[in-house]
């Protein structure tokens, strides 16, 4: 039995690239393995947000993880800022990150990018999303593609903090799914589905009500050629759509190409969005009976609980590492 962490930023309403690139894993992680999920709200803070959209959102993400299958018997689901050692920990590892790297963080680059009044956080973010991993001793991180350079700086953290101080550190491995790694925009398919892409029409959203969601897919951009074919490089738009349908499925791509093999886009978009509408139609109904119950209540009061356990023992040994505080017996 392995651990598992990840998380997701409560920074809007989850897109159906955070269903299919990180939750759906997650899901089966949860039957085999001792698994933490966690509503990272104090990521969410490093750009603006308003402070009752936020909390309404968090408590919409613990919602959707559940409703998307978590099942609080198998994992531990909790809220990042209700566990202090996250923050604690990120600060002990932002003191051995360097800006530098920090600098070059593709993240960091596209969030500042000619903005004014950029938050420090959002450049030491990536100390804090580390912490948030190697304070489970996890072994695996089921994420999208999008996070590979966050966890490639987290193992550089965790082997640095080890060299430096003692070997306490558990250096992780980042698992991406085979299909459904980087679902595009809708809009753009050169750029990745984003929860806080300014252009509605352009992400599928979790909680979408199913003629929105067929409006969305139905004017999704694609190309002019009218064959159902998968070409990442010149038909980005027709690949990203027959990505979502094989991840909501389970059909292969392959059998898909084959199956609208002399179809138009319209029979096909149809198909798309049929799928993704049966996908999320259980999920939204369950999220309808979870959202104000008070079940959801308990059950982070409970991952904050078992969570804080795990988190503090390892942040009573970093410390110690380190040379924080008095020598205790
Ligand atoms: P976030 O909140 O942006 O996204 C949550 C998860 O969804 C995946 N994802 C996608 N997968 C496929 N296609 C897409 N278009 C797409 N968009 C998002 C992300 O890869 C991620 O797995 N830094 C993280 C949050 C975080 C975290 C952590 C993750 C904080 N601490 C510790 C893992 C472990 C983030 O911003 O994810």
């Amino acid at each position: 039995m392995k651990t598992i962490f990840s998380g997701i930023q409560p920074s809007g309403t989850l897109t159906l690239g955070n269903y299919l690139g990180a939750l759906v894993q997650f899901t089966e992680l949860q039957n085999e393995h001792d698994c933490y999920f966690c509503i990272v709200d104090e990521h969410a803070i490093t750009v603006p947000q308003g402070r009752l959209q936020l909390r309404e959102q968090i408590r919409s993400l613990a919602a959707l993880y559940l409703a998307s299958g978590i099942d609080p018997k198998k994992a531990t689901l909790f809220i990042q800022s209700e566990v202090p050692a996250h923050t604690q920990m990120g600060w002990m590892l932002q003191s051995i990150s360097y800006v530098g790297e920090l600098e070059r963080m593709t993240q960091y680059k596209d969030k500042s990018e000619g903005k004014e009044g950029v938050s420090s956080a959002l450049l030491t973010y990536p100390a804090l999303m580390a912490s948030d991993i190697l304070l489970y001793n996890t072994d695996i991180v089921p994420v999208g593609e999008d996070q590979t350079q966050h966890m490639e700086l987290t193992r550089n953290l965790a082997q640095r903090f080890n060299n430096r101080f003692n070997d306490i550190l558990t250096v992780p491995e980042i698992s991406i799914p085979k299909v459904g790694a980087r679902i595009m925009s809708l809009q753009n398919p050169e750029k990745k589905m984003s929860k806080s892409d300014s252009n509605t029409k352009g992400f599928v959203s979790l909680l979408d009500e199913p003629k929105r969601i067929e409006k969305k897919i139905k004017s999704a951009v694609t190309d002019s050629e009218g064959i159902v074919k998968f070409d990442k490089e010149s038909k980005p738009g027709i690949s990203n759509l027959l990505t979502i349908m094989a991840s909501c499925t389970g059909r292969s791509i392959t059998e898909l190409e084959e199956a609208f093999e002399g179809e138009g886009y319209g029979v096909f978009k149809q198909a798309v969005a049929d799928a993704v509408i049966e996908k999320l139609a259980p999920i939204q109904e369950k999220y309808a009976d979870l959202i104000n119950s008070e079940e959801l209540d308990a059950i982070l009061d409970h991952g904050a609980e078992k969570a804080s356990m795990t988190a503090n023992k390892t942040l009573a040994k970093a410390k110690k590492a380190m040379g924080l505080g008095r020598k205790r017996k």
